[in-house]
């Protein structure tokens, strides 16, 4: 990460579990045309477990390292332009926000507490909310995470009322923005 590598060229997605990134990431893939490398199914696929797995067998942290590590990797100068989907934890390091910001446009996507209830209350694939409460939960890993998130992005976007196709139209106009003040 220094001034001599060449300037950024991804769209990376930030934001809250159940915010819309895996969806408005296909929908920039199916746009653009670029790779979509979605973190969590990455590190999956490493793994050869779920995240609730890794969780569970290796804890926390063990996960984060190895968002650690695949950011690492990613930010290869040689690699093409990309979609980048993360994890909604993803922020949680400094080293983290800043290999984020050096991959390239930063889009924060933000969806009401209602909405992420609603879409991660449909499945247990998330094994923070694996609680009594995942309403506190949720609300108390927003209260850290919220700061966090608006230091690592270039662009927050409210998803309240807008569809995927809408929402990567805003996206895209913005990052082309960006990409010409980074040339
Ligand atoms: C996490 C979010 C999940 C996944 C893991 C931890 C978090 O990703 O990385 O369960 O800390 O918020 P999504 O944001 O895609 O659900």
């Amino acid at each position: 990460m220094n001034e001599s590598q060449p300037p950024p060229k991804s769209i990376v997605l930030i934001g809250f579990m159940g915010s819309g990134k895996s969806t408005v990431g296909r929908e920039l893939q199916h746009r653009l045309g670029y790779p979509l490398v979605d973190m969590d199914q990455v590190i999956e696929q490493r793994a050869r477990k779920s995240i609730a797995a890794i969780f569970a067998d290796e804890g926390e942290e063990a996960f984060r390292d190895m968002e650690t590590t695949l950011l690492e990797e990613l930010n290869d100068p040689a690699a093409p332009r990309r979609i980048i989907s993360t994890g909604g934890g993803v922020i949680g390091r400094e080293r983290n926000r800043a290999l984020l910001r050096h991959l390239g446009y930063v889009v924060w996507l933000h969806a009401p507490l209602a909405v992420i209830l609603d879409r991660t209350g449909r499945n247990r694939d998330r094994p923070l909310l694996h609680t009594d409460d995942p309403v506190a939960r949720v609300e108390a890993l927003m209260a850290v995470r919220k700061p966090l998130y608006a230091e690592a992005a270039h662009l927050h976007v409210d998803t309240s009322g807008l569809d995927c196709g809408e929402l990567a139209t805003g996206i895209l106009e913005s990052a082309r923005y960006f990409f010409t003040g980074h040339l």
